[in-house]
């Protein structure tokens, strides 16, 4: 497995890779790395020829994160990410410093307007224009065939493909299930800063998630009843509190007045001072 750290060498790389006609399949990621992250390491395998190649990249996107966000705590360990890489037979990391991936003079992104208004984009209001321009950045970098996305960050699936279509980026995305930990808890690189009653309580967004699958496969109820029973819900949990429960279109994710089987639910919910979202079908 090779580590590449500047931008040149991987653009060398992915060139000399391309040359060969082998397929690159990539998966974007800011390390920390858990079992989610793996089963897409995993997909991009499957996804690539048999003489591919799958490249991780472990960058701790500083544009993505607001001014009162984590980027100074984020969690990050490089050596314990790259032995997990090398037993998963990834090919390559690229693991930029923060001065290769932005000049001090970068004054170029990529800003997806639609998609991009609701839900994350609300309450995180830089957050997809960093993730955008990033990931346009890293493809044009790594020069993948394909790239796979958890569905975990859902609306942020759904913008890449967006990005992807609107300005013709020649790489197919593949979005992969979200890996849950045993009590249901989707894993997150964030569940790291839970104490154990805060980690004990976070399973309230997947209880959130099945109480409104099964309230809607018994009938269609309005999104604004939904949302204040899911509130209420929430409530259950004394150290989590809600900051969006939203319902949608999965394709257009245009919210809908009435929820019903098929529609998308997402939520984001404080738990102590931790962010966590999760997401699924009802
Ligand atoms: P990060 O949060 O590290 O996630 C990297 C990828 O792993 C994303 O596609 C995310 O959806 C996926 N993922 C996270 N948790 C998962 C889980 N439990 N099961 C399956 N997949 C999961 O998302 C980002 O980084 C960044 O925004 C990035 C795209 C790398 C741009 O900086």
């Amino acid at each position: 497995m090779q580590l590449v750290k500047t931008v040149a060498a991987m653009q060398r790389l992915a060139r000399q890779w391309r040359r060969a006609v082998t397929q690159i399949g990539f998966v974007p990621t800011m390390g920390y790395l858990h079992e989610g992250h793996l089963s897409l390491v995993k997909r991009a395998r499957r996804a690539v020829a048999k003489n591919g190649r799958v490249v991780v990249s472990i960058y701790v996107n500083p544009t993505q994160f607001g001014p009162k966000e984590d980027l100074a705590s984020y969690p990050r360990d490089l050596k314990r990410d790259l032995k997990l890489c090398r037993a998963a037979g990834v090919d390559a990391v690229f693991a930029p410093a923060d001065a290769e991936m932005y000049r001090s003079d970068f004054s170029t992104c990529v800003v997806e307007e639609k998609l991009s208004r609701t839900m994350e984009g609300v309450s995180r209001p830089a957050h997809f224009r960093g993730v955008a321009t990033v990931v346009a950045k890293l493809f044009n970098i790594v020069r993948p065939d394909v790239a796979i996305f958890g569905q975990k960050d859902f609306q942020q699936a759904a913008i890449i493909k967006r990005m992807v279509a609107d300005l013709n980026f020649p790489v197919k995305i593949i979005v992969a299930p979200t890996l849950r930990e045993r009590d249901g808890l989707a894993m997150s690189s964030r569940n790291r800063y839970l104490d154990p009653e805060q980690r004990a309580q976070a399973v309230i967004l997947y209880h959130a998630l099945n109480a409104a699958k099964a309230a809607v496969r018994r009938k269609p109820t309005s999104a604004g009843k939904m949302k204040t029973d899911i509130k209420r819900f929430i409530t259950a949990a004394p150290l989590a509190r809600l900051d969006y429960v939203e319902f949608f279109d999965p394709e257009t994710l245009r919210t809908v007045s009435e929820v019903k089987t098929g529609m998308h639910m997402a939520l984001a919910v404080f738990v102590g001072k931790t962010r966590l979202i999760d997401n699924a079908p009802l």
